[in-house]
């Protein structure tokens, strides 16, 4: 994905918006697809996928993205322009839509990896302070009101993530940088592993 199919796609959010407030579906499968994919099932690891995902933490993220709250690099150049354009009330909608759709099975083929992450994942990492994951985005990564579904993400994109809150470039979550500011690089791939193929 590139500059020119956000720049389109800016456009067209501009353009269609009036029209767009009435049909967050149409929106949905129209801008937002072009990178999300259709039914929020993206292909690339850069766009992460929608389908599934708790609708109160859809909600909170488009209102972060509105806010300028969420500003790490790719939520800029992405995201900000995006929600600008979004009322609540279709923010709403366009949450409970993403919600309705199927997840996608994400298969990661290193059983080591994903034992070392299941550990993590059910039981922390006591000796370092962190805590299970499993606590608040549930058994099965499913997640529940803010807490995300990870099952079926893309891995790199919550690897991605899990260092961004590390290092401070997606500043506006004090309750991961809490949980993942000690583990290592290592910890936190085996981590988003396991969740990503629940
Ligand atoms: C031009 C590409 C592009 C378009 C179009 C786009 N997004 Fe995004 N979106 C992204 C990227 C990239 C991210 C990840 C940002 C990051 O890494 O912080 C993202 C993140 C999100 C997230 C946060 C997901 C999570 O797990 O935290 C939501 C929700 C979202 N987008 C919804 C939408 C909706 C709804 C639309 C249509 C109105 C839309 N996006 C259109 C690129 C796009
Ligand atoms: C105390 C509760 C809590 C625990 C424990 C916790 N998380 Fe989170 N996690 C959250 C919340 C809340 C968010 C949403 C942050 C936001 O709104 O930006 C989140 C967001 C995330 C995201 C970003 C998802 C996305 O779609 O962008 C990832 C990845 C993640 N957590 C992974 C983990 C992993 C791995 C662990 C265990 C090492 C873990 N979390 C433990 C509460 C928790």
């Amino acid at each position: 994905m590139n500059k020119l199919i956000a720049i389109t796609a800016l456009s067209l959010l501009a353009g269609g918006a009036a029209q767009a407030q009435q049909d967050p579906r149409a929106l949905a499968n129209g801008i937002c697809s072009a990178c999300h994919g259709p039914a929020g099932r993206s292909v690339s690891p850069v766009f992460p996928r929608l389908a599934g995902q708790q609708p109160a933490y859809t909600v909170l993220q488009l209102q972060a993205f509105r806010g300028h709250l969420r500003g790490d690099p790719n939520a800029q150049a992405y995201m900000w322009g995006m929600a600008a354009q979004l009322s609540d009330e279709t923010i709403n909608a366009l949450a409970d839509y993403y919600a309705a759709q199927k997840p996608v099975q994400e298969k990661i083929g290193d059983p080591a990896l994903i034992a070392e992450g299941e550990k993590i994942f059910k039981d922390g990492i006591p000796a370092q302070g962190v805590p299970a994951c499993a606590s608040c985005h549930g058994t099965n990564a499913e997640g529940q009101a803010a807490f995300p579904r990870l099952a079926g993400q893309h891995v790199e994109y919550l690897t991605a993530q899990l260092l961004g809150f590390q290092s401070g470039l997606r500043s506006n979550a004090p309750i991961m940088l809490a949980v993942v500011r000690t583990m290592s690089p290592e910890q936190i791939k085996a981590a988003a592993a396991y969740a990503a193929s629940r």
